[in-house]
């Protein structure tokens, strides 16, 4: 502890102070000695408390320096008492700027507003509440903040104010949404996975059902064309006997028998046979083509060539209203079969005119965009009809799925090209377009010309 240095008034001489009682002066002196060297020992410990002060002071400003959380300590009307460096740099404001300003002049939109007097609202008790709010930062730009807002008291335990500690979310946000692509992709891959094996398993269920199905229509078939010949000409023979003057007896056989009704009821009644028959090889012919995918001639296909083809077909065929949106690319190649290629391809867009002709007065429409990436060639089938509806979304690729009445659909079209493509080596997928209308995706791998 410093010596204080001795009373000036000791150094007086004794001669100056005449007319004052000596003792009464020295107790004067002794007494003004006592106050000053308290003054003294005083001063000293100020300024001790001083230095232990301004050491604390720059151990919180060391401390807050250093956060790399955003700091801000609020009053209770929200006005800003005291933040970090990591807030200024943050924001771009100084420390002077931002000290005394309001909370809310750093919120970035009408929500954060909204969150942060939710906050205030709910932020009573010691763990607060953990709020994301958007600040703007120095270059206008919106960063999200997740802080955590506690209730801020002074030494009486009075509630002052608030403190909300926070870390932009930026960074973690980037990541977590990464993380989400890659977990849809993931599960992506693996319905198409599923969806694939569940196709393979099929494939050979149906490759034997075709087999034991097709000897016994393919006679069925031709044996009902056989009778529509032989009907024909008993026919004609009756119709030559009845013009004959025919015994009572047979002539009453012929009304008891209903012969006149029979024979113009039989061409009928073979026709419908033949048509059954024929929608029976029908769906056989399919199922054999569904589980015989690949085992057909293969050579590069110019695609945008099959694309034509496809819709000049279904066009001659039944659609001739169809408006068609399509414009030829450069040429581009991929390895396969052309005319399992051009199957799928009118089958999509037979599909596009069916959904879309059913829409009342609407001109049916189809645009086919053709895109070339790396390795790959897409193409865009997007319809103007009323889209899938999602319950059908997942069943859409299966065998004999159809939404179409009887006669008018087999239901086998997407699930042989599914297998068609698949082949190829590329994928089909389907959704539905925001504005309406389903959209199919054809993807296949190029090949060098
Ligand atoms: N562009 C589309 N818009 C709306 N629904 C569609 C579209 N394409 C296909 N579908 C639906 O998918 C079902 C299955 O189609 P798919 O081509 O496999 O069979 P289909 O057209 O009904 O019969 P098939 O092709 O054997 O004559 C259709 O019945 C229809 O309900
Ligand atoms: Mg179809």
């Amino acid at each position: 502890m410093p010596v204080p240095p001795p009373s000036p008034l000791l150094h007086l001489p004794l001669g100056e102070l005449e007319g004052v009682d000596e003792a009464t002066w020295l107790d004067v002196i002794q007494k003004m000695d006592e106050v000053y060297s308290k003054l003294v020992s005083d001063e000293v410990e100020l300024e001790e408390k001083n230095a232990q002060l301004e050491q604390s002071q720059q151990f919180i400003f060391s401390l807050l320096s250093a956060m790399s959380d955003v700091l801000i300590a609020c009053n209770q009307d929200g006005l800003i008492e005291e933040t970090n460096a990591a807030l200024c740099e943050l924001v771009g404001r100084s420390e002077q700027a931002l000290l005394g300003s309001p909370v809310l002049d750093l919120l970035a939109d009408e929500q954060s507003v909204q969150r942060w007097q939710l906050a205030l609202y709910h932020s009573d008790s010691r763990s607060g509440v953990v709020v994301e709010i958007n600040l703007r930062d120095a270059m206008g730009q919106v960063v999200a903040v997740d802080f955590n807002c506690t209730p801020r008291h002074n030494s009486a335990g009075r509630q002052v104010g608030r403190v909300l500690v926070g870390r932009p979310l930026g960074e973690l946000k980037r990541a977590y949404h990464q993380l989400r692509e890659a977990h849809e992709a993931l599960k992506l891959a693996q319905q198409q996975l599923l969806h694939s094996e569940k196709m393979a398993s099929l494939g050979r269920l149906v490759a034997g059902v075709a087999h034991e199905l097709n000897n016994p229509i393919s006679f069925v078939l031709g044996n009902v064309h056989v009778l529509q010949r032989y009907g024909t000409r008993l026919s004609r023979y009756l119709e030559a006997v009845h013009r004959l003057e025919l015994p009572n007896e047979v002539q009453a056989l012929r009304a008891e028998l209903r012969i006149d009704h029979l024979l113009k009821d039989l061409p009928s009644l073979l026709e419908g046979t033949l048509e059954g028959a024929q929608r029976t090889t029908d769906i056989v012919s399919g199922l054999k083509r569904f589980s015989t995918v690949g085992h057909e001639e293969v050579t590069p296909v110019e695609i945008n060539g099959v694309v034509e083809r496809a819709i000049l077909w279904v066009k001659k065929g039944t659609a001739p209203r169809f408006q068609v949106h399509w414009t030829r690319g450069a040429d581009c190649y991929v390895t396969g079969n052309a005319g399992q290629l051009l199957q799928v391809m009118m089958n999509l867009v037979q599909n596009a005119y069916d959904a879309a002709n059913t829409e009342g007065d609407k001109t049916p429409q189809l645009r086919i965009i053709l895109q070339q990436t790396a390795g790959t060639v897409q193409l865009h089938f997007a319809d103007n009809g009323p889209g899938i509806a999602p319950a059908h979304l997942s069943r859409i690729f299966d065998p004999f799925f159809t939404t179409k009445s009887v006669g008018k659909g087999t239901g086998l079209g997407l699930s042989i090209s599914y297998g068609i493509v698949e082949q190829h080596g590329g994928h089909l997928t389907v959704d539905n377009l925001p504005q309406g209308g389903a959209q199919f995706t054809l993807t296949l791998p190029l090949v060098a010309p």
